[in-house]
């Protein structure tokens, strides 16, 4: 049995928590493979809103497994908010929700540590979501991290302190004006770590290597986009771990040849939350009615999300790095009212036309080159089928397919699990 991917081709916040919920009937196994709680993943059905950092997004169905995997990174304070707003919900995660011992921890001297790190950037900050996630997965790299299997240990206490006054002598070299109390943060901390312990914990490549012999179906679920990927994305301003693809086969310990389709989801314009590149940003009317129309505000740190028309150069390019065999297209409501729409098809890169994404896409280098399509006028939200939609709206689609050479088989028209169209 193969493993399907559901990844962000973006800078992130592309629908993600969405369609992982509209497709989580189709599996048995919902696993997370990357970032943590700088991930903000929304879902929503029968009437109500829910946002999920760290669990992966089929956890509502209670009868799937949801795991989070090796490559995650977990805050244990913050995930025990996640547990706590789903118990109030009455969802019973405790059969349902498996935690790999391999998965990196999030000390509350990381998060300092992000916050000492920006703060000494000044204007060249990241625009990091400040939850740590950078100083974990450099601890993680370097060897000096603390997993969840640790925890486990004899000595693990020994090893937390010591990592944690090497943290405290690190934030005191940056030397900004980072305010904290760290013991009342500890106590917070190892409350939250007893909850942790009392999940299943579980080796969990062995786990889906077993599942997957017994022709158990998995999806893994993507954090972040594309160009937020530690090494392909718009680097530095990018997050610190492979959103691609092949962060799925480290993530969860899956081999390559054992990958299915690769599902890519893109939002019909772009949008972007924090510092970096951004070529087909709008900063003017246009920009603005699509964050007004489309509730661009992150999902985690509530900061406005800059937007800009569709960067297929930048798309194709998330394609080709990840293999991608089918798209899904979503916000295409947002986008109803415009007369024309742009669709960035190539850059000019120093004087030079091109179609693949360079080394650098600074406004410097590069800036968009726009073919023009025609607009709708209609409100898409009531619809349910293709046939529905507007002319100028599969007009639109098409170009898309022609262009990324791939098909578009599910099209959102809303933040609802409804408003969903399989063509
Ligand atoms: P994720 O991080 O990729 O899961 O995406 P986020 O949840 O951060 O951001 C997507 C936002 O768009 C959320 O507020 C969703 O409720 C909303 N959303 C998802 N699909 C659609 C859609 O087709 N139309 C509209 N208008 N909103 C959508
Ligand atoms: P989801 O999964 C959008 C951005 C931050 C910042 C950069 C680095 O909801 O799509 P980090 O906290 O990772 O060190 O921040 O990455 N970023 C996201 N932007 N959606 C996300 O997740 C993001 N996670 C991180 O804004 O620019
Ligand atoms: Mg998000």
């Amino acid at each position: 049995m193969a493993v399907d991917l559901l990844l962000g081709l973006q800078w992130g916040d592309e629908g993600k928590g969405k369609i992982v919920d509209v497709l989580t009937s189709k599996y048995d196994i919902i696993a997370r493979f990357q970032g943590g709680p700088n991930a903000g993943h929304t879902l929503v059905f029968n009437g109500k809103k829910h946002v999920l950092h760290t669990i992966p997004s089929g956890i509502f169905h209670e009868d799937k497994i949801n795991l989070v995997g090796n490559g995650v990174v977990i805050d244990p304070v913050i995930f025990k908010k996640e547990l706590d707003k789903l118990q109030e919900q009455g969802i019973d995660y405790k059969k349902s929700l498996l935690i790999s011992r391999k998965a990196h921890i999030i000390l509350p001297t990381h998060r300092l540590l992000d916050a000492a790190s920006e703060a000494s950037k000044g204007k060249a900050k990241i625009g990091s979501t400040l939850k740590g996630i950078g100083p974990t997965y450099m601890d993680k790299t370097g060897r000096n991290g603390i997993r969840v299997g640790d925890m486990e240990m004899a000595d693990w206490k020994e090893k937390y302190r010591a990592l944690a006054d090497k943290h405290e002598t690190m934030i005191a070299f940056y030397d900004v004006d980072v305010q904290y109390d760290l013991p009342e943060l500890e106590t917070e901390f190892f409350e939250s770590l007893e909850t942790l312990k009392s999940l299943t914990l579980i080796d969990s490549e062995e786990y889906l290597y077993q599942a997957m012999k017994a022709g158990k179906s998995i999806l893994a679920e993507g954090a972040q986009g594309s160009l937020l990927d530690i090494d392909f994305g718009t680097y530095p301003f990018v997050t610190s771990s492979n959103t691609t693809a092949a962060g799925a086969c480290t993530g969860l310990g899956i081999a390559p040849n054992k990958i299915g389709e690769v599902i890519g989801i893109f939002k019909a314009y772009t949008t972007r939350v924090g510092s970096g590149p951004f070529p087909t940003e709008l900063i003017d009317e246009i920009g603005e009615t699509m964050g007004r129309v489309g509730h661009e505000f992150g999902a985690t740190t509530g900061r406005p999300r800059r937007c800009g028309w569709l960067d297929l150069v930048a798309l194709k390019y998330a394609c080709q790095v990840n293999g991608v065999t089918q798209l899904v297209m979503m916000k295409g409501d947002v986008l109803s009212g415009f007369k024309t729409l742009k669709v960035c098809t190539a850059y000019n890169y120093k004087g030079t036309t091109i179609k693949h994404l360079p080394f650098n896409i600074e406004e410097q280098n590069v800036s968009p080159i726009y073919t023009e399509l025609p607009g709708w006028n209609a409100d898409l939200t009531d619809m349910t089928e293709a046939s529905q939609m507007p002319k100028a709206l599969l007009g639109y689609i098409e170009f898309l397919e022609k262009e990324l050479e791939l098909p578009i088989t599910v099209v959102s028209v809303g933040p609802d699990r409804k408003q969903t169209i399989v063509r």
